[in-house]
């Protein structure tokens, strides 16, 4: 099959299309992009043409494309430890001002953490690294991490929690050794006891995200494409997933700061919110 680029009216489809799906808001000059991506998807299902792809996705028999496609749209760049301060923070302050608390009688001894848009698992997994360097102070707690993303790739990727270098160049060779397994060399496969602390689902934060609310959601990497009324969507949902007295971690491209006025600003990139 020799397809050519997609032509400017399909690409306007395409961008409508993606938009009103996941809130990505693809720029206008991304043709080629979007062209070479979407040409996976018509490699795999044999369709000829973009156009004909089109009405097949958004035809009764196509639905099961949608997810492919999805997973071929998305940008999923991710390693563990990404912006070590927000990690630094989380292992230190936050879980001694959690324990402190519960010392105290102020809070219960169980906490519940989101990764918002989890990608291939390294940031709910950094988080239960460093959840579980604090295992001995934490005996007895109740703690849920949950990695939630909207592509189904990603997640199954997660689950195998296998990773290579490019991924783990933030992790020290003591951590390497005691919670990963290397095999073959330069393959590094999460321990089991990391990888059951995290629960990993669908979910697009487009929607309400239900459930108990999070002591601590981290939102990072995902907005910076999305246009501002789907940024007051998502933000709107968090803040609803948000417990009273929570912690909001937000990426330093999200783009959002002018709506969290409901919260309290505690540095440029960590958001509490009352009570
Ligand atoms: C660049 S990754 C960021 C991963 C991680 N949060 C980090 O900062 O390293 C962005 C992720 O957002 C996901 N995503 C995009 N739109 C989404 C939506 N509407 N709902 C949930 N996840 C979405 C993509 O599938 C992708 O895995």
């Amino acid at each position: 099959m020799n397809l050519v680029e997609m032509t400017d009216s399909e690409f306007v489809k395409f961008r409508d299309l993606i938009y009103r799906v996941s809130g990505i808001r693809i720029a206008e000059n991304k043709r080629v992009l979007v062209s070479n991506r979407v040409r996976r998807r018509l490699k795999a299902t044999g369709i000829a043409g973009y156009s004909e792809y089109f009405d097949f996705l958004r035809s009764p028999a196509g639905a099961a494309e949608m997810q492919p496609f999805l997973d071929v749209v998305t940008t999923n760049e991710t390693y563990f430890y990404r912006d070590a301060a927000h990690y630094e923070w989380l292992g230190g302050d936050f879980l001694d001002g959690r324990m402190a608390d519960a010392a105290a009688r102020r809070r219960p001894r169980a906490l519940r953490f989101w990764s918002a848009a989890c990608s291939t698992g390294e940031e709910p997994y950094s988080i239960a690294l460093k959840v579980a360097a604090r295992r001995r102070e934490l005996a007895g707690w109740r703690i849920e991490i949950v990695g939630t993303d909207l592509s189904s790739a990603v997640l199954t990727a997660a689950r195998a929690a296998a990773y290579d270098e490019r991924s783990l160049h933030r992790v020290g060779p003591e951590e390497r050794r005691t919670c990963f397994d290397e095999a073959p060399p330069g393959r590094w496969t999460l321990k089991p006891e990391i990888r059951s602390m995290v629960t990993l689902r669908p979910h697009n934060l487009l929607k309400p995200m239900g459930g108990e609310p999070f002591d601590c959601i981290f939102l990072k990497n995902v907005l910076i494409y999305f246009d501002a009324l789907s940024k007051k969507k998502v933000v709107d949902v968090v803040l609803a997933a948000l417990a009273p007295g929570g912690s909001l971690v937000v990426g330093p491209t999200e783009g959002i700061h002018g709506m969290l006025g409901s919260l309290d600003k505690v540095k440029p990139w960590l958001y509490r919110k009352g009570g």
